[in-house]
């Protein structure tokens, strides 16, 4: 990989090259399965990652990388993060005890948030990707806000609705002067596992590039794919020669070149 420099000046509470969020309008589209498998990508390419659930409303990227843990453990201080498949991972899943909905207020959201940005031992890291709530509101606002972020990622699915949301989460970038790298538009379209045809889930739904956005890739819907994140086994690890897999190590280069 090629060598960079962060682009951002602002002082980053972590200690990365890189920090990347994941956004979208709506929870469901795909925003955790692609920073689950993007961050994975990343990792195969020998580079050092952290991963941020930050999704107070659905914090499911421990379930996805199969890692049974409910609490988060501090050592001398610092709260520890979970190594899984290579990556450093902290939760609010870790916070939140499993099955019971907790209501998250503006500054207890804030204040957790917070934490998780300064005072978990996240060691040196290349890449530093958070996993926002989804929407536009104050929480994944301040998080961007205190990250000081390189840039952001848009997950969206091909619905005129979510194209709505997108300009939304674009103006949210905007706002707060973060780089846009681009959109993922997930479940485009299906396979036909009888005769191979694709078959697209929304057809004639604008794509986000009519938002002058960069589509950084397609995902279509894959069956395995939610099976394998209800197993805990992500997707990239268990099929890596799979066109998926591809995709997903073709994202990690793009946005490793514009970032580097
Ligand atoms: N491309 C896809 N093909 C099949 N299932 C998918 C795909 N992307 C996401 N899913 C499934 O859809 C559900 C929502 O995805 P998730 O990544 O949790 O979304 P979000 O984080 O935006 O709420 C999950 O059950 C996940 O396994
Ligand atoms: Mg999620």
């Amino acid at each position: 990989m090629a060598e960079g420099t962060p682009a951002e000046s602002k002082t980053r509470p972590v200690d990365t090259r890189f920090a990347v969020a994941v956004a979208s309008g709506k929870g469901g589209v795909g925003k955790s399965t692609v920073t689950v498998n993007l961050a994975l990508a990343m990792a195969s390419r020998g580079l050092r990652v952290g991963l941020l659930d930050a999704d107070i409303y659905g914090p499911n990227v421990p379930l996805m990388l199969g890692i049974d843990q409910s609490t988060a453990l501090v050592k001398d201080g610092r709260i520890q993060p979970v190594s899984a498949h290579g990556i450093q991972v902290m939760s609010v899943g870790f916070i939140a005890p499993a099955g019971k909905a907790l209501i998250w207020r503006g500054p207890l959201a804030n204040k957790l948030i917070e934490q998780f940005l300064t005072e978990v031992d996240w060691g040196e890291l290349d890449l530093f990707l958070i996993d926002l709530p989804p929407g536009t509101g104050d929480v994944p606002l301040s998080i961007i806000q205190k990250s000081a972020l390189n840039g952001g990622i848009i997950v969206t699915t091909p619905q005129e609705a979510s194209i709505a949301d997108v300009r939304k989460m674009i103006d949210m970038f905007q706002t707060t002067d973060t780089r846009i790298l681009g959109t993922v538009e997930n479940m485009k379209f299906i396979t036909c596992p009888h005769c191979q045809r694709k078959i697209e889930l929304y057809p004639g739904a604008g794509g986000a590039e009519s938002l002058g956005t960069e589509v950084l890739m397609e995902l279509p819907f894959i069956t395995e794919l939610s099976q394998k994140n209800a197993e805990g086994l992500p997707f990239f690890m268990t099929n890596p020669e799979s066109d998926i897999s591809r995709r997903f190590s073709n994202l990690a280069d793009a946005i490793w070149r514009e970032l580097a």
